[in-house]
């Protein structure tokens, strides 16, 4: 007989850390019985309702299983416990003294966070066996779209860091990893009909050097997925309940697709002569709006659509100079055409069509807010990034929303102390975790039915800086763990004195992970060594 040891799952997923009742997120509420002795859960039986086939492979694919033990847990569906509905994310946790310890959830995604979450509620005794907190705790998230957008067209990380920015989300109960693929200085991943896509646009010539975004280093650079990589990552992220949502930028940031495959490109315009991008920032070649340009964009679609099995698929949208389009007498023919009074208009005509596009694979339009500079149809989704003024017009609009403000979650900012080292560059701007953690995803001006349009919020990693995977955890965290607590945790319970006290036991949790977080002095946690090539 074996036995079902919950400390591997715990020290798994949290690193060799018992982390007693230092929520992250903080659960909607959480009743402790003060006086009764605690459960041991160290040889506790799983015994899990047949609703549950993937959480209960989960839980037993890292611990094995188990028939009998001193106590036992058990996973109940259920749809709400009193009053407290689960919804789709929710679960309680009621661990009474002399009884099994139950989990009940309405879905699988319930029942795994509730799992993650027993971690919080448990201790070590000095017997090292793990013990869990008596008491009642129900909890479910106050926004479905909680993200996290990781941009590799400036840096190609890899599955490696991919694979474990998704279990360090999961720790958070972050749900959405918002996967920005193709960009003006890369193209990222593998389609069959286009190979030059890979051939061509995964690489440039130079890249700009650290510390100084005028210089080149003059070192060629390449990456991309394949198809398989991308399935891998997406099943992955399936077991941990997270969506993946691919960004293929268009018409704009396209420079490297162009570069693939010149005649998606204004070919007329003089001077055309397109290059996979070898500095940042905006650059001016953007896809024609021909039919050849849309049937290109349906067969990577065809390509791409089954791979990711979400609702969205995000299309960028933003940044797309509008002067290739001006100059182009093809693109103006197009707008005289389709009555179009200015390129703005086109830009419309151009997401209108991909929307029909993607609406004949079964997907939903989401992208950046500029998305919307020219009119929009209803289904599409904005994420909101520039002025917020930009979510009140979706709203009015009645288009759903995702907020991704630079105010608060553009973590390719400062964190308001650096080493003074070239290596540690980054964009402008300043985001300390105190500011992440007072963000309000929900605009002020927002009526409780434009409230409702609100389906979260999510973190942007934009990698021009984040050169590998130490850069790519200095950056993130620990903003992202004040940023999965606005997600999740109702605003009424969150308190920046508090939350200070959890984050640093969840600093040293994921120090155990060896997790390269910006320390409060600025300093990274592990490894310093965050640059290209390192
Ligand atoms: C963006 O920052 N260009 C969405």
């Amino acid at each position: 007989m074996r036995r079902l040891a919950l400390a591997p799952l715990l020290f798994l997923t949290l690193g060799g850390f018992a982390w007693a009742q230092n929520f992250l997120p903080k659960p909607s509420q959480w009743s402790p019985i003060m006086d009764a002795p605690a459960k041991p859960i160290f040889t506790a039986r799983l015994v899990a309702d047949p609703a549950f086939p993937q959480t209960e492979t989960f839980i037993r694919r890292r611990l094995g299983s188990v028939e009998s033990g001193p106590s036992t847990i058990r996973l109940i569906k259920a749809d709400k416990h009193g009053d407290f509905e689960f919804g789709p994310e929710g679960y309680a946790i009621i661990n009474e003294p002399g009884k099994d310890l139950i989990i009940k959830a309405a879905t699988e995604a319930g029942a795994f966070y509730a799992f993650y979450t027993l971690n919080d509620l448990s201790y070590q005794g000095s017997d090292s066996q793990l013990y869990a907190r008596p008491g009642l705790l129900l909890d479910r998230p106050r926004f479905a779209w909680r993200g996290v957008m990781l941009d590799e067209g400036r840096h190609f990380l890899g599955k490696t860091e991919v694979k474990r920015l998704l279990h360090l989300m999961s720790l958070y109960k972050l749900n959405v990893l918002h996967w920005h693929l193709t960009e003006d200085q890369g193209w990222r991943v593998e389609i069959k009909q286009y190979p030059k896509l890979t051939e061509v646009g995964s690489r440039r010539d130079a890249s700009p050097v650290m510390g100084d975004r005028k210089k080149s280093d003059g070192k060629p650079y390449v990456g991309f997925y394949t198809q398989e990589d991308l399935k891998e990552i997406v099943a992955l992220a399936a077991t941990y309940h997270i969506t993946v949502v691919p960004e293929i930028d268009m018409p704009g940031h396209s420079s490297a697709a162009i570069a693939a495959y010149p005649e998606l490109g204004n070919t007329d315009v003089p001077g055309f002569a397109p290059k996979v991008a070898t500095s940042w920032g905006v650059k001016t070649y953007t896809l024609a709006p021909k039919e050849e340009t849309f049937r290109f964009i349906d067969d990577v679609l065809a390509e791409l659509c089954p791979i990711f099995p979400g609702a969205y698929f995000h299309i960028g949208g933003d940044e797309a100079p509008k002067e290739q389009w001006k100059k182009s007498p093809f693109a103006q023919q197009v707008m005289a055409r389709e009555k179009l009074k200015d390129e703005h208009e086109l830009q419309a005509y151009f997401v209108g069509r991909l929307e029909k596009l993607l609406a004949a694979r079964g997907k939903k339009l989401i992208g950046w807010d500029e998305i919307q500079e020219g009119g929009l149809a209803k289904t599409a989704t904005m994420m909101v990034w520039r002025d917020w003024k930009w979510a009140q017009l979706a709203a009015e609009r009645g288009n759903p929303i995702v907020m991704s403000p630079t105010s608060h979650t553009y973590f390719d900012y400062g964190q308001g102390k650096r080493p003074d080292d070239p290596r540690f560059d980054m964009i402008g701007g300043n985001l300390t975790v105190e500011k992440v953690y007072a963000f309000e995803p929900i605009p002020p001006k927002f009526n409780p039915e434009q409230r409702k349009l609100v389906l979260g919020c999510q973190a942007q990693l934009w990698s021009e800086y984040i050169y590998n995977g130490a850069k790519l955890e200095y950056m993130a965290f620990p903003r992202l763990c004040a940023l999965a607590e606005v997600a999740w945790s109702d605003p009424k319970d969150r308190s920046w004195p508090e939350f200070q006290g959890r984050l640093a036991k969840n600093l040293e949790g994921l120090k155990g992970l060896k997790v390269n977080y910006c320390r409060p002095d600025g300093t990274p946690a592990v490894t310093d060594k965050v640059g290209r090539g390192e």
